[in-house]
């Protein structure tokens, strides 16, 4: 399958409601942990996207059997079974085509005791170093975790045994606390992580990890305690948690459109960074008693005004919301600030953002945003995932029509985009590369 573009004809207002997908970064997370049952398990609400089809083919190539399910609406049905898994090495090409295969160096040095891991890839959004996770292992007693031991962009740790340590991260990082959870689920003895990060997927990681028959408390506070033991038997099913990433880009999508859209099946204060935002811009964000949707318009003749934004760990604002929201902020009165305060270059869709419009200046890790009435029509590039998902939210919003290429990169994140925009009333198809070049030549 060759590159393919999104082709969107903007100007429909979203209306109706979608339903939103398990999360990428927990299930990616999950299914790492999964190698390190001594039994089976069934995972659902696992998310169809590119990423997970690269995480379970990385877990089979250790040797571990997993056979895929689809339910009726559409999700993934995961059983689980690693009992088969017969080498700690997972250095072929394919861990480098996500971040989450880092996540395999907890899992199974925890397993085995031993790891080796080529140097994983991810969106390129400036240095994204694992010396937190290394030191980490270090000082769980891992040989071969110094960034001069790195051969040839091969890791590989040792341990004999794996032994609980106190571990401080000095950044909040959300890899560095899902590895050193993993790893320590099986050392002996406590660990204690301070400074961890507290995402709602490192709680759904460290709950799945209990359901597997770890010791884990403290997991969403800054210090978790993972008392290590010696058997995870297994035998359960578990279902992934709501994205709130995916949830918080339909959310932008129906403010920015003007449209009137209910999102059901998130977790409501999951949403709050964003949703407190939104509404400090003018939208109407309406929780549902059962509390497990919300509802995002524009009361008629309020006017949307433009705030400021800064990303930080959770429950701060996520950072992969920020190119999307710099689309609302776009389409708000007045001038917004982002600043990006967890990647050094996250920026790199602006000028993609800039030919359909926007009028952005940036300066380091800070973008000032003006106002501007409306998005134009044009063909441009997804950079990387989120800022692929931006391209979507302003081209949902453009007069005329978008081509945007490199959309694989949205599926890595985005579980039937398409038809779930589609159900809400946009113009949105997927077009092969030919056609792309065509328009591109024309543009
Ligand atoms: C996770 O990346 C997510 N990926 C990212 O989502 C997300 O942007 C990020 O967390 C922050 O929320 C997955 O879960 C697979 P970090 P991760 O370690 O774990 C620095 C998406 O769009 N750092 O929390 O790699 C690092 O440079 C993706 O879905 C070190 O210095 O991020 C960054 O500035 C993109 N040394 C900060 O910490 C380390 O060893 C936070 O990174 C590790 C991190």
């Amino acid at each position: 399958m060759g590159p393919y573009s999104y082709k969107i004809t903007g100007g429909h207002p979203l209306k109706g409601t979608v339903n939103i997908s398990g999360s990428k970064n927990a299930v990616l997370g999950v299914l790492a942990a999964s190698m390190m049952i001594d039994g089976e398990c069934t995972l659902e609400n696992v998310p169809d996207i590119s990423d997970v089809h690269v995480m379970i083919e990385l877990c089979r190539t250790l040797g571990a059997s997993i056979v895929v399910d689809k339910s009726e609406e559409g999700s993934l049905i995961l059983k689980i079974d690693p009992r088969s898994i017969n080498t700690y090495k997972a250095t072929g090409p394919a861990v480098s085509k996500i971040r989450a295969s880092y996540y395999l160096l907890g899992a199974l040095l925890a397993r085995s005791g031993k790891a080796s891991l080529r140097m994983p890839g991810g969106c390129n959004f400036g240095q994204r170093p694992i010396d937190l996770h290394l030191k980490a292992f270090a000082q769980m007693g891992a040989r071969g975790a110094r960034p001069e031991d790195i051969n040839g962009g091969i890791i590989t740790l040792s341990a004999d045994p794996l032994k609980g340590a106190r571990v401080f991260l000095d950044i909040v990082s959300v890899g560095a606390t899902i590895n050193v959870m993993l790893a320590a689920t099986k050392a002996q003895g406590m660990t204690t992580i301070n400074n961890a990060a507290k995402e709602p997927h490192i709680v759904d990681v460290a709950n799945f990890l209990n359901a597997m028959g770890a010791r884990i408390k403290g997991a969403g506070t800054d210090t978790i305690r993972i008392q290590g033991v010696p058997v995870l038997p297994g035998n359960f099913s578990y279902s992934i948690i709501p994205d709130q990433i995916e949830a918080g880009t339909y959310m932008i999508a129906a403010a920015v459109t003007d449209g009137d859209v209910t999102i059901n099946n998130l977790i409501p204060t999951h949403m709050e960074p964003l949703s407190s935002k939104m509404r400090e811009m003018g939208y109407t964000i309406e929780e549902n008693e059962d509390n497990d949707s919300i509802r995002v318009y524009r009361e008629k003749d309020v006017e949307i005004l433009g705030t400021n934004i800064k990303t930080s760990p959770y429950p701060g604002f996520p950072t992969d919301l920020q190119p999307q929201a710099v689309v609302l902020l776009c389409l708000a009165k007045g001038m917004s600030k982002m600043h990006e305060n967890v990647w050094q270059n996250r920026f790199q869709y602006v000028p993609e953002l800039t030919r359909m419009g926007a009028s952005i200046n940036c300066f380091d890790r800070v973008a000032l945003v003006s106002g501007i009435d409306s998005f134009k029509g044009a063909t441009v590039t997804a950079t990387d995932l989120r800022a692929g998902a931006a391209l979507v939210c302003a081209a949902l919003a453009a007069n005329g029509t978008s081509y945007i290429n490199h959309a694989g990169k949205i599926d890595r994140g985005y579980e039937n985009i398409v038809q779930k925009l589609r159900s809400l009333g946009a113009e949105i198809d997927r077009v092969d590369d030919a056609v792309y070049y065509e328009q591109d030549a024309e543009a």
